[in-house]
């Protein structure tokens, strides 16, 4: 690599961000651009504009060593960066299909600075945000290429490199990754992206720009498909009596299971796994190789949540005019993020029903009842506390997994709410203590009386 390193990250998504940090904590200075000049503020101010564990304080570290500075400036930031990172979204079009708009914006704007600077020293454009494959070699290249005059591999050097980051523990995974992939157009590509993570004791994968691209939708399709294996043995479980958590650490012991992400539940959310499958599901039908594992994951992830509204009703009969709690309204505890929250649909379902919905959420504001329809919102109530929650309620659907409400205690909880039904849509609860207690418990994959 010529020179020392200084990258220009554009988008200051949660990804964006935390590629930022990982990289000025090995010393490498990051330039962060966003369009949006609030979030350009808020980072100068020493804050992400997102929830996420140790963000903020890293921030304010890299800012006062000068490792980390923000602008709203295209013209600044593409002016003399060693690497241009793009980090921006890639959201779905109606049919499931990837919507590349900001990525294409970005490469002309990144393209036309370019040929303004040609002379300033070789550069390297990496794509961080997560693109089907075959994106970067076509529509990032060329968009590139007609913008700037350059040819790739000559004018600009070219890169894939996703990430592998889980809301929640970003920062921490970006700091200790598994893997790196890197994905370049050439070797030089490849060297000049992989010189960035010297310091890394994981494997650094070097591959092609369309392989990189696959690892991750590979990973995510695998991930999410293990989810609905688990949760559809789970039902079955259910219903033959057998409790999953048995049958899952019993196979999670053999090594090439695993047990991580047998977890059965209302399904998975948040904005990669449901996203990431309908893109490649949709790029798979488009190429004529249709991808019917990662369509029946969706499909199963779809139908879990009324798994609840069946429990519901096999507890409480018609659901009109009944209170239902919702404990946990973000996709996973420990972010404020609502995206495909499962919560969505199980409030909806109730709603539907002609439930009365209280939800209680310790991160969460307004934005759940925004995603909700307008019908359905007006038979909504966020509550300011579990026990305002569970108040009057007649049944309450626990949606977080992990420890947020396992400290639930099966005694109060009876005496707050007016039918004590308790449907643990995550397994995070002791079943056994609240049956004890004199309360109906539920669990997904739980067997009626298991
Ligand atoms: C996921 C992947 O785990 C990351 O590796 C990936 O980088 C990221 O997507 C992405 O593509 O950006 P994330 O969406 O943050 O990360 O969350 P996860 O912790 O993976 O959980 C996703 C969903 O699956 C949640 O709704 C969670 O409740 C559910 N889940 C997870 C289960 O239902 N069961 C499990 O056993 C594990």
């Amino acid at each position: 690599m010529v020179g020392a390193p200084h990258v220009t990250v554009v988008g200051s998504s949660f990804v964006g961000v935390t590629t930022a940090l990982s990289l000025a904590a090995h010393k490498v200075p990051c330039l962060l651009l966003d369009i949006d000049a609030s979030k350009v503020e808020l980072i100068k101010g020493g804050r992400a504009p997102f929830r996420e564990p140790g963000v903020d304080a890293a921030l304010r570290r890299a800012l006062k060593a000068r490792l980390v500075r923000a602008t709203a400036s295209p013209a600044e930031a593409f002016r003399t960066p060693t690497h241009i990172f793009i980090c921006v979204g890639t959201p779905p079009n109606p049919d499931g299909s990837q919507d590349l708009s900001f990525v294409k914006v970005v490469c002309s704007s990144i393209g036309a600075e370019l040929k303004r600077r040609k002379s300033k020293g070789p550069v390297t454009v990496v794509v961080k945000s997560t693109v089907v494959p075959g994106t970067t070699a076509g529509v990032v290249r060329k968009a590139l290429e007609s913008s700037s005059g350059l040819r790739a591999g000559k004018g600009f050097l070219l890169a894939a490199n996703p990430e592998f980051l889980k809301e929640g523990s970003a920062l921490e995974d970006a700091l200790n990754p598994d893997r790196i992939v890197v994905g370049g157009l050439d070797e030089a590509s490849c060297e000049s992206v992989a010189a960035l993570f010297s310091w890394a004791t994981c494997p650094v994968l070097k591959t092609d720009l369309t392989t990189a691209e696959m690892v991750k939708y590979a990973a995510n399709a695998f991930l999410a498909t293990k989810i609905s294996f688990a949760n559809e043995f789970a039902n079955l479980s259910g219903t033959l009596g057998v409790d999953w958590l048995t049958v899952a650490d019993a196979i999670g012991a053999d090594p090439r299971i695993g047990r991580r992400f047998l977890n059965a539940g209302v399904g998975f959310g948040g904005s990669c796994f449901p996203k990431d499958l309908k893109a490649i599901a949709a790029a798979a039908r488009a190429a004529g190789r249709p991808l019917t594992l990662a369509e029946a994951a969706l499909e199963v992830n779809a139908r879990q949540p009324q798994e609840v509204t069946r429990m519901l009703e096999e507890e409480l009969g018609d659901l009109s005019g009944k209170r239902i709690a919702i404990l946990g309204l973000s996709f996973k505890p420990g972010t404020d993020d609502v995206r495909e929250s499962r919560a969505l649909l199980i409030a909806a379902e109730a709603a539907e029903g002609g439930a009365e919905i209280v939800g209680y959420d310790p991160l969460v504001r307004d934005a759940f009842a925004l995603r909700l329809s307008v019908q359905d919102r007006a038979n909504f109530r966020r509550a300011a506390s579990v026990d305002e929650a569970l108040k009057g309620a007649d049944a309450v659907v626990v949606q977080h997994e992990g420890d947020s409400f396992s400290s639930l205690d099966p005694l109060k909880v009876k005496r707050l709410m007016r039918t004590a039904v308790v449907i643990d849509g995550r397994r995070a609860l002791d079943g056994a203590k609240f049956r004890k207690a004199g309360l109906v418990y539920r669990g997904i994959g739980a067997g009626r009386h298991g």
